[in-house]
């Protein structure tokens, strides 16, 4: 597994399993800055809870961190991941990511001990947790935004079942925002049946549009 540099110079990976580049290829950071950091829910906030499925490398939290700290507010930051890189393969492309990089020892290091962590510093508390959605219960009513991010529904379909999703939704607070670059018709058939007002917004980075869902109760 070698990083791939991504049309903005960020990095990213192919997975084998899944057959899916871990961001698109048009650009990793542009991503992460366009499609969740720009969200009023965590733009607008000094304070923000975010869970994310599918933590990945890091980028959406370091990029989320790097908004957050430029305001002078605070970031409190769920990741979840069930199939970690090896720790040497993180090394890699932290190296080649230029997002937050006092963060990146104290990250690689909880990682190398391979169980969950909890890490914090300046403007931030990270918890990560090696597991899937399937195997986690959130805090209830906690976080302002979801990033759902465990590769496409195609791909990964297991993910995006109704009770992955109600998983999900139970960790929002009411009012907070699911959002993912999948606008797939069952999924958002999903979220609708899970009391979610789902909306299609522009997208960019080769998708044509992405989607919000709002918890509503
Ligand atoms: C598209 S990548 C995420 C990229 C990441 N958000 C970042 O900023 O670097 C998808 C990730 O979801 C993880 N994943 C797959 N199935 C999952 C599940 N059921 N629950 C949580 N994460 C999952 C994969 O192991 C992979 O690391």
């Amino acid at each position: 597994m070698r990083p791939i540099v991504t049309g903005d110079g960020s990095p990213t990976l192919v997975s084998e399993r899944y057959r899916e580049a871990y961001h698109p290829r048009e650009g990793a950071r542009a991503q992460a800055e366009a499609l969740f950091v720009r969200l009023p829910e965590v733009a607008g906030r000094d304070e923000v809870r975010i869970v994310e499925v599918g933590f990945g490398l890091g980028l959406n939290f370091l990029a989320s961190l790097e908004a957050v700290r430029s305001r002078g507010g605070l970031l409190f930051f769920i990741g979840l991941e069930p199939e970690p890189v090896p720790p040497e393969v993180l090394a890699e492309v932290l190296a080649r990511c230029r997002l937050a990089p006092d963060v990146h020892e104290p990250l690689l290091s909880a990682w190398e001990q391979g169980r969950d962590f909890v890490v914090g510093g300046e403007g931030f508390v990270l918890e990560l947790r090696f597991a899937p959605i399937e195997a986690t219960r959130l805090p209830p009513n906690w976080a302002d935004a979801v990033y759902y991010d465990p590769f496409s529904p195609r791909a990964n379909p297991a993910a995006w079942a109704l009770a992955n999703l109600a998983r999900a939704r139970d960790g929002l607070r009411p009012g907070g925002v699911l959002v993912s670059y999948a606008v797939t018709g069952w999924v958002r058939r999903n979220l609708e049946a899970l009391g979610f007002s789902v909306e299609r917004v522009p997208g960019a980075l080769g998708k044509r549009q992405w989607l919000r869902a709002r918890r509503i109760s």
